[in-house]
Formats: C-alpha cells, structure tokens, sequence
C-alpha cells in the first residue's frame, strides 16, 4: 500500500466529516429561514432565537434525521424542516440547561450563553419560542403531506422532549444533585435515557417515520439509537472530565462541582469508557438489517464515543 494512502477507519473517518458538514450546511441555511429576523419590540427575542440556533454544534441529532432518512428515500426538504425542529428543541434544552437556576452555565459553543448574551428572561422567553416553533414547523403542510404522518412526528416529538423525555430527565439530574447516593447505575442510566436519549432515539426514527417504514426498521433505528444517546451522554460526562475548554466550547470540571450524578462519578473513568465502547458496539449491531446502506449511521456511533466536542 501506497505511504499516502491513508488507513481504512480514516477514510471512513473523512466521509463522516464530510457528511456531517455538508449536514450542518444545510441545517444552517434551514434554520436561519425558519427563524428569520423581525421587526417591532420582540425583535430582541428572534434575535435570541438565532443567536441560540445558528452558528453552532456538532449537528447530531439533525444528521441522524437526515441519514435516517435516506434509508427510506425520503424527500431531502422534509428531512431538513423535521432536523431544524428537533434541533430547534435542543437548543431550546441548551439555553435552559445554561440558565443560573439550572446549571449555571456561561459558555456554550464557543461563546457567551443566551442568558450571558442577552438577560436571563429573554433567555427563558427564546427557549419557550424556539420549543413552539418547533412544533409549528412539523405541523406544516410543507413537513410532509400526509396529516398523519405529521401528527405522528408532532406526538413522537412531545413525547420525548416532555416529561417522560428530556424534561423529566432534566428534573431527575436536578434532584439528584442534592441526593447524589440515592442515585445508582440503574437510576443513572434511566435519568441519562430520558435527558439525552430520548430526543436522539427520536431524531433516528423521524426518518422512518417520514418514510413510513416498517415496524421492524422503525424498531431497529429505536433500539440503535438507544444504544447510541447513551454512548453520547457517556462521552459528555467523560469531556467534562477530560475535555478541554477550548474544544468543547463550554466550561469543563463542572459536573463534580455541582454534585452531578453522571456515568463517570458512579463508573469512574475507566469503566465509563469501556461501557461506551460497548454500547457503541451494540448500537451498531441494531443496524444489520440495513445493509451497507447504514454505514453513515455505523461510522457516527464510532464518532459520538471519540468525539472531542
Ligand atoms: C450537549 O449536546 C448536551 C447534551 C445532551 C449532553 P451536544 O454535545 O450535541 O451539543 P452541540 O449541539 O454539539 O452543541
Ligand atoms: C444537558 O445535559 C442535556 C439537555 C440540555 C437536555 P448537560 O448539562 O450534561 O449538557 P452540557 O454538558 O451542559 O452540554
Ligand atoms: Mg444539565
Ligand atoms: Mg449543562
Ligand atoms: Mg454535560
């Protein structure tokens, strides 16, 4: 073999890069039409709106939108309005998340959180509206032309961002804060399911369900993508661990002080990144049923554990 050519899991590493950018060019120029600039005195809350949306983040859960989705030839422009609104509600989740009664958070991608940017209730108020919007953009007509199929995304998205979703998994990582010994592996794992995993398990069937995929394809991408948010949320409490500041894009060595009960306070480090391994391993075997066609979404479960952002 050629010296230049570089390794197998590097070129696939390129491919990756180069799709989860072209990704994130899209999800840009989406987003900034969904959210467009205003006029009159609730300008300063649009100007939030896009300030917390644009510009920023990995773009996770919208590639997983759009790569579930070509796995059931789904129309390009109806994968990117359902990955704007679910990454509408997670910046939403973000800017809460930063908030001072929340984790009191000053940096968040790079730069100054919304509350740091702006106040703490515009803050509160562009969270609330890009959650609403969100809702709004699945339920129009241009989202897809079967109601029903709207209607499900709609019912599928409030489930996994409300309470027995993100909100509750927000709740419960609250709680236990002041009750750090109360929480075992079990309840961590269930608490980081709700938080993280639901919304990305739900950005890994939207595809299907806009495709109107089989039941078993449908379970597949569910049971991957559970697998997969875990991984993620392991990743997340490692870099707040090990990151750096410069490359996360938000202040490190926060989770400890706070008291947060994360994968890596119950597993420590080395056990918490064996079990991301694992899971990323049986995220993928989910996938099988798919072919060669899953490769993208094989290569991204690799990416979310090595991730150094
Ligand atoms: C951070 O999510 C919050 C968690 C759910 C752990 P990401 O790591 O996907 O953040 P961005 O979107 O890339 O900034
Ligand atoms: C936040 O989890 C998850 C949501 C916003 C739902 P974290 O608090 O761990 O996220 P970071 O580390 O601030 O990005
Ligand atoms: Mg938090
Ligand atoms: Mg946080
Ligand atoms: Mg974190």
């Amino acid at each position: 073999m050629p010296e230049a050519m570089p390794p197998a899991n590097n070129l696939a590493d390129l491919g990756l890069e180069r799709a989860m950018n072209e990704t994130a060019a899209a999800m840009e120029l989406q987003l900034a039409s969904l959210l467009p600039v205003s006029a009159g005195p609730e300008a300063k809350l649009h100007e939030a709106m896009r300030y917390a949306a644009l510009n920023g983040g990995k773009r996770l859960r919208p590639f997983l939108v759009v790569e579930s989705a070509k796995l059931f030839n789904v129309s390009p422009t109806a994968a990117l309005r359902v990955a704007a609104a679910i990454e509408m509600v997670h910046c939403y989740s973000l800017v809460h998340d930063d908030l001072p009664a929340m984790d009191d958070s000053p940096l968040r991608r790079g730069r100054p959180s919304t509350h740091i940017e702006f106040d703490e209730a515009t803050a509160i108020l562009a969270g609330d509206a890009l959650l609403t919007r969100a809702f709004e953009v699945l339920a129009e007509p241009e989202t897809h032309g079967d109601a029903q199929v709207r209607i499900d995304l709609v019912r599928e998205m409030a489930a996994a961002a409300g309470p027995h979703g993100m909100c509750g998994g927000q709740m419960a990582d609250l709680v236990a804060e002041t009750r750090p010994t109360a929480f075992d592996i079990g309840q961590i794992t269930r608490l980081q399911r709700l938080k993280t995993g639901e919304i990305i398990a739900f950005s890994a069937i939207a595809g299907a369900i806009l495709g109107k995929a089989p039941a078993s394809m449908r379970v597949a991408l569910h049971n991957y993508a559970h697998d997969l948010g875990l991984a993620f949320q392991i990743a997340d409490d490692l870099l707040d661990v090990e990151g750096d500041e410069a490359e996360t894009g938000k202040e490190v060595r926060r989770d400890g002080q706070a008291g947060k009960a994360t994968f890596v306070s119950i597993l420590g480090i080395e056990r918490a990144r064996a079990q991301s391994a694992l899971l990323a391993d049986q995220a993928i075997s989910h996938l099988e049923i798919f072919e060669e066609r899953a490769d993208m979404l094989r290569h991204v479960a690799r990416f979310v554990i090595t991730r150094k952002k």
